[in-house]
């Protein structure tokens, strides 16, 4: 599974918030998926360069999925969720629903991140908030399905056997 990361952070980019979600998500694509980590980048809280990253990203044919983290709060600043889905060419609403789902049980704050998930082309991209620990709980709830939806986003003859989770 090729993905790329891309923190959305001012003060990452700027250099005065070392950026400890981007190398979180990564560890934990590689531990839970056997991921390859093609791509991480910081870009600021700007939405046209959040959009163009995520297109170029997703157009390079190169990555399955990109996951975002950063810039799905109630801020003037956090632009996240319109950066992204104005790049979709299909949203996947189920995967955004099930992370804010799940996330309720362990704090009300979760409903307070916008992140949306979608389509462009056969790359998946998914918001996720932007402290470690709402990395980790969101992450964890849709690692179980990402190798089924990376399958049938290849259109891939095996992806039948993918409706079957691992126990
Ligand atoms: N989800 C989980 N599972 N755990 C958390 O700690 N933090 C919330 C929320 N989602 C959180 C979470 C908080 S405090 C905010 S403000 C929003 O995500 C948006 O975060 P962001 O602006 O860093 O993207």
């Amino acid at each position: 599974m090729r993905t790329g990361i891309l923190t959305i952070s001012d003060r990452g980019v700027r250099g005065e918030r070392p950026d400890t979600s981007g190398p979180l998500i990564a560890e934990i694509v590689q531990q839970a998926l056997g991921a390859s980590v093609v791509a991480q980048e910081i870009v600021p809280d700007d939405r046209p360069t959040i959009s163009a990253r995520l297109a170029a990203w997703a157009d390079s044919g190169q990555m399955d999925l990109i996951l975002t983290t950063g810039g799905t709060g109630f801020a003037p600043r956090d632009v996240t969720p319109e950066a992204t889905r104005a790049v979709f060419d299909r949203e996947a609403p189920g995967l955004a629903e099930a992370m804010r789902a799940a996330s309720l049980l362990k704090t009300p704050h979760a409903m307070l991140s916008r992140g949306v998930c979608g389509l462009r082309g056969r790359t998946l991209i998914v918001n996720l908030p932007g402290s470690p620990r709402a990395v980790r709980e969101n992450l964890e709830v849709i690692l179980p399905v990402l190798p089924h939806a990376i399958d049938l986003l290849r259109d891939s003859p095996d992806s039948e056997q993918g409706h079957t989770l691992p126990q």
